[in-house]
């Protein structure tokens, strides 16, 4: 571990170092706050020691650009000032930690041991690679599509229900490209007010419209030589997608109020969980914006049709919700991950997730057990899960009694049930009944007669 020290007092420079030395810890101390950030850029130290009020820099501002390092290293405060509103100010600011001054030796040597302590354990907050979950086949198909899309420049049209991990993927093809070392930058186009959309995306001139006192880049700049990331792609303006298309196509910006175009090489991801085809046919979504878009295409399916996901899944985001806890036990038994797997989530990961963080939260080291999931639900959910947890049970029974036709059985049950309801709210009328079963006429006929299906009065 490495670590450095600002302090303007020459005492406490040598008992940090005589501490720190002990501990094992390669040290530096500094006198200055003046080039703090340059030293911590460059020594990439774990652990910062800042002195709140060093004669020529401000601590807490220090702090905050330290923080707001990509490899930021844990910053411990040490000051002269007890008084909680900096001590609040500071750790809200993202300190690990303050030590008052004087202080004691054991302070520092707990706080060393601490951040030991984190850095010895893998971290699994940020998205690394572990913490991409998709065994299922058709997961390992999109993995194969973001294989191919990271090798080319192509744009990619990501598509999928909300909270299926789309910008997850958008990360993944950026972090797999020959671009990964330059900018991802995401914008959230049903975000920004649709006046402000280009400026944002193009950037503008000085006097380009009331408050634009400065020119400013917009975020195609930004991301030069990296991916821009689309979100929501469906709820960009009209106007907008007609300027989209000609920086597609020429691959050059005009900031808005400016007559000059600028180049730029940036690799574009849309996302959508609408449908721009039908969008297309209402005249909301140009078309050929649409195919220039979709070059690439990647649909990401629902949760609904990947459940052999959810174990992991599961045993992911316990992990995540337990370390944000910091509880050492804790997590889902193996009958709650069946009982997960049963419920169809249409909030997809995102719901899982949720619902996941949230039962440890309550329940935190105690093992999570099916009945505490169900209280999670609402009862219109709760009759969708003791319905197939009820054909669990008789899959069970008719196993257990050795029985050698416990498919045709059950499925014939289940086609019974369902034919029957529809009957009833079609009034026994076939023909009806056949569009909202989705199967034709003749068959819903022959299977009154095979299953003999009361052709209900009506409801
Ligand atoms: N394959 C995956 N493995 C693990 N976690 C995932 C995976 N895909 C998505 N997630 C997690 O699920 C959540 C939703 O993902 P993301 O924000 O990418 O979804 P989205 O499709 O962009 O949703 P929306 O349409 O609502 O914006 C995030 O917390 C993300 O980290
Ligand atoms: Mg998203």
């Amino acid at each position: 571990m490495k670590a450095v020290v600002f302090d303007d007092e020459r005492t406490i420079r040598k008992v940090m170092e005589k501490i720190l030395k002990k501990e094992g810890i390669e040290v530096k101390t500094y006198e200055s706050g003046e080039e703090a950030l340059k030293i911590v850029k460059e020594l990439k130290p774990d652990i910062v020691f800042l002195d709140i009020s060093l004669p020529d820099a401000d601590g807490m501002e220090l702090l905050r650009s330290i923080v707001s390092l990509e490899n930021r290293p844990y910053v411990v405060m040490i000051s002269g000032h007890d008084e909680y509103n900096y001590l609040i100010e500071a750790m809200k600011l993202g300190a690990f930690d303050y030590i008052p001054k004087p202080f004691d030796i054991d302070k520092i040597r707990k706080v060393v041991a601490e951040i030991r302590e984190i850095l010895s354990v893998k971290t699994v907050s940020d998205l690394g690679e572990a913490d991409i979950i998709g065994k299922s086949q058709v997961m390992k198909e999109v993995f194969k599509i973001v294989g191919r899309a990271s090798a080319s420049n192509q744009p990619v049209l990501i598509t999928g229900e909300s909270g299926t991990g789309k910008e997850v993927i958008a990360k993944l093809i950026h972090k797999y490209s020959n671009r990964s070392d330059k900018p991802f930058i995401a914008i959230n186009c049903g975000a920004i007010p649709s006046g402000l959309i280009e400026a944002e995306l193009f950037g503008y001139e000085k006097g380009a419209f009331t408050g634009a006192d400065r020119s400013r880049q917009g975020k195609f700049q930004a991301a030069d030589g990296g991916t821009i990331f689309l979100d929501e792609i469906s709820e960009l303006p009209l106007e907008a997608q007609t300027k989209l298309l000609r920086v597609l196509q020429e691959m050059e910006i005009t900031p808005v109020g400016s007559t000059k175009s600028v180049k730029v090489d940036v690799r574009v991801i849309a996302a959508t969980n609408k449908n721009l085809v039908k969008l297309i046919a209402e005249d909301k979504f140009r078309e050929d914006l649409f195919y220039r878009l979709s070059v690439i295409e990647i649909n990401l399916p629902p949760l609904r049709e990947r459940k052999e996901d959810i174990p992991e899944l599961v045993e992911l985001f316990t992990k995540q919700a337990l370390k944000n806890h910091g509880l050492k036990k804790g997590g889902f038994t193996e009958e709650a991950v069946e009982l997960l797997k049963m419920y169809d989530f249409p909030g997809n990961i995102r719901e899982l997730r949720n619902l996941v963080h949230k039962l440890i939260a309550i329940y935190r080291e105690r093992p999570i057990t099916p009945d505490l999931i169900k209280l999670q639900f609402e009862p219109e959910k709760q009759v969708i899960l003791d319905w197939k947890e009820g054909l669990k049970k008789e899959v069970a029974e008719l196993f257990s009694k050795g029985k050698k036709n416990i498919y045709t059985r059950l499925v014939e049950e289940a086609e019974k049930v369902v034919i029957e309801e529809i009957l009833k709210y079609t009034k026994g009328n076939i023909s009806e009944a056949s569009k909202y079963l989705g199967i034709h006429r003749n068959t819903v006929h022959k299977k009154v007669e095979e299953l003999n299906i009361q052709k209900g009065k009506g409801r």
